[in-house]
């Protein structure tokens, strides 16, 4: 039976032992369970959406296993914000800040508790990598269990093609009938939305990094095996308490870098490269934007799943989940990273081979008559050659840039573009709307940075342009915001500096002309009023419009949002708060 760690038993413990363990014995622990490993069960479980309104019953049977595996568990919660109930609205400014205010919370309930080790249960886009920077900052044995995937509605319809059903419906091409059946039965369950956005890609790269059990992430929610994993996962942290098996003995480089691989392969969310430096950031580990180009530049992608491929995020965990993609991946991959069940990545895979896991989990793809190789393709076939992201630099974005390659139709992988600049979102959307952006526009959208208001994600201006058959061929969008992972479409975003930190896309102006160029990484101004001109000239004009740029006002800030936006780190090094 494993006991707590000796130097918990500290003068300072027992000094306050007979009032805290009153209040322990409050919350229905025993005597005994004094004496075992105190276990935090952090959950963001609650009403807030459908990533987490299941997961209070998997941190009870998370609950069960720590309790059958001898510990003695606690579940805290904080529930999460819906970035898509959030989304085109001021609400979305809250989004990033909103990550570090659950890796707070929960760091927040490990230290006030003592506790000797953590379980973290989540599954959408901030509560995910909130709770593996938290288990990166708190330095104890833990382990995540990552929330499922929604089940995709009728015709495998998903969440975000009902925008582009509104679309069609306001065009007439779709009866108002069809359009409110469709929207009425998108979100089927509870779990993450069905396409690969921002939360099954951190579902994903959580148990990339090796914190969480092989097979688990992306499992259907409400599945049976769901509960037998949370019930693992329960039984594993005191696995990992007895090896004192800590986060950042598995949250190490070779973690890291193999989670930007499975990244590139999946052709994930553009806001992983936000997550993945503000865990390593934790950990004092390196994260430059340079390795992800070099990584997405010889890693192909695998993954046929929405929206770069054609299945639901449904099907991943079907065709073998994680295990199956990295299996396909282990040329690229370290094998010898720890993971939360003691073994290697390559040993789990061995493991996992064994047991015929390969072989049997991929029967329940004949259900919808697919096969393996229908989601996860070989290395040797891929769905497309080179990885999912792009990093570019250039005269706007002195500190890079990035972009879902994967999105971005074949003509504008490299453009030039007359500028139109918008200060917000929301003049951007209307110009589209009343077709004052044509084609041969490259629109840029700033003062959207962290530093400014919180770097809300630019997903119905996307949206906008992507639902258009010419647009999305001939415009090109650039800002210092982010992107939701639904996100289609030619869109730089992350441009650092942002203009909020006197960042060059500060000073562009309308009919200027910007270069994208995909396969060099570039993203230059080249010309202005509309005529290219000499790099020396550029050069000239870019620093006299920055030594004499108007001022800009963000609106008055108070509270979270005061807060993070004056400490927070810039884009390039993840939005983490200082
Ligand atoms: Fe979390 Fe849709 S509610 S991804």
């Amino acid at each position: 039976m494993p006991h707590r760690k000796k130097d918990r038993l500290s003068i300072e413990r027992r000094a306050q032992a007979p009032e805290a363990d009153a209040l322990r014995l409050g919350t229905g622990w025993t005597k005994a369970d004094l004496e075992k490993p105190w276990t935090l069960i952090e959950c963001s479980g609650g009403d807030s959406h459908p990533c987490s309104v299941h997961l209070s019953d998997l941190a009870r049977v998370a609950r069960d296993g720590v309790i059958e595996a001898g510990g003695a568990p606690s579940i805290h919660y904080c529930t999460d914000m819906c970035d898509g109930i959030a989304q085109g609205t001021e609400a979305m400014s809250y989004s990033l800040a909103s990550r570090e205010v659950l890796a707070m919370a929960s760091e927040l309930h490990a230290q006030a508790g003592h506790f000797d080790g953590a379980i973290f249960i989540s599954g959408c886009d901030k509560s995910v990598p909130a709770h593996l920077i938290a288990a990166a900052r708190l330095r104890i044995p833990a382990i995540f269990m990552p929330g499922g995937v929604m089940q995709a509605g009728p015709s495998d319809t998903t969440l975000d093609m009902v925008g582009t059903y509104y679309s069609r419906y306001r065009r007439r091409a779709m009866t108002r009938k069809d359009y409110q059946f469709y929207r009425t039965h998108a979100c089927p369950t509870a779990g993450t939305c069905a396409f690969l956005g921002t939360a099954n890609t951190m579902q994903i790269l959580s148990e990339a990094l090796g914190m969480a059990l092989p097979g688990s992430a992306l499992l259907p929610a409400g599945y049976m095996l769901q509960a037998r994993i949370a019930r693992r996962t329960g039984n594993t942290v005191l696995k990992l308490f007895d090896k004192r098996l800590t986060a950042e003995r598995i949250l190490t480089q070779e973690a890291i870098e193999n989670a930007l691989v499975v990244l590139a392969a999946i052709s994930g969310s553009t806001n992983a490269l936000l997550h993945l430096p503000a865990i390593a950031h934790e950990l004092d580990l390196e994260f430059s934007l340079e390795t992800v180009s070099k990584i997405n530049n010889r890693v192909p992608v695998i993954l046929n799943v929405r929206p770069t491929g054609s299945h639901p995020a449904s099907m991943v965990w079907a065709a073998g989940g994680v295990p199956a993609i990295m299996r396909e991946l282990r040329e690229y991959l370290h094998l010898d990273a720890l993971t939360v069940t003691g073994k290697t990545v390559g040993e789990n895979l061995a493991q996992l081979e064994k047991e015929g896991f390969f072989q049997n989990r991929p029967r329940f793809l004949e259900n919808y008559s697919l096969g393996k190789i229908d989601i996860v393709r070989p290395v040797t076939d891929p769905l497309k050659d080179t990885g999912g992201l792009a990093v570019l630099w250039g005269n706007i974005a002195p500190d890079g840039a990035v972009m879902k390659r994967s999105a971005v139709e074949k003509e504008m992988m490299h453009f030039t573009g007359k500028a139109r600049v918008y200060d917000n979102p929301a003049d951007a959307l209307e110009a589209i709307y009343e077709k004052k952006i044509r084609p041969g526009d490259a629109l840029v959208i700033r003062y959207q940075g962290p530093r400014c208001n919180g770097m809300p994600e630019q997903y119905y201006v996307t949206e906008a342009i992507a639902s258009d058959r010419i647009l999305s061929r001939s415009v090109a969008l650039i800002t210092d915001g982010r992107f939701s992972g639904g996100s289609k479409g030619p869109c730089v975003g992350h441009v650092c500096p942002e203009a909020a930190d006197g960042g060059p896309i500060a000073a562009i102006e309308d009919d200027d002309l910007i270069l994208i160029d995909v396969e060099n990484g570039r993203l230059d101004l080249v010309g202005a009023d509309g005529e290219e001109e000499s790099e020396a000239e550029i050069d000239r004009i870019l620093k006299d419009r920055l030594q004499n740029l108007p001022e800009h006002r963000p609106p008055a800030r108070t509270g979270l949002l005061a807060l993070y936006t004056e400490n927070c780190a810039p884009a390039n090094l993840g939005g983490y708060m200082r």
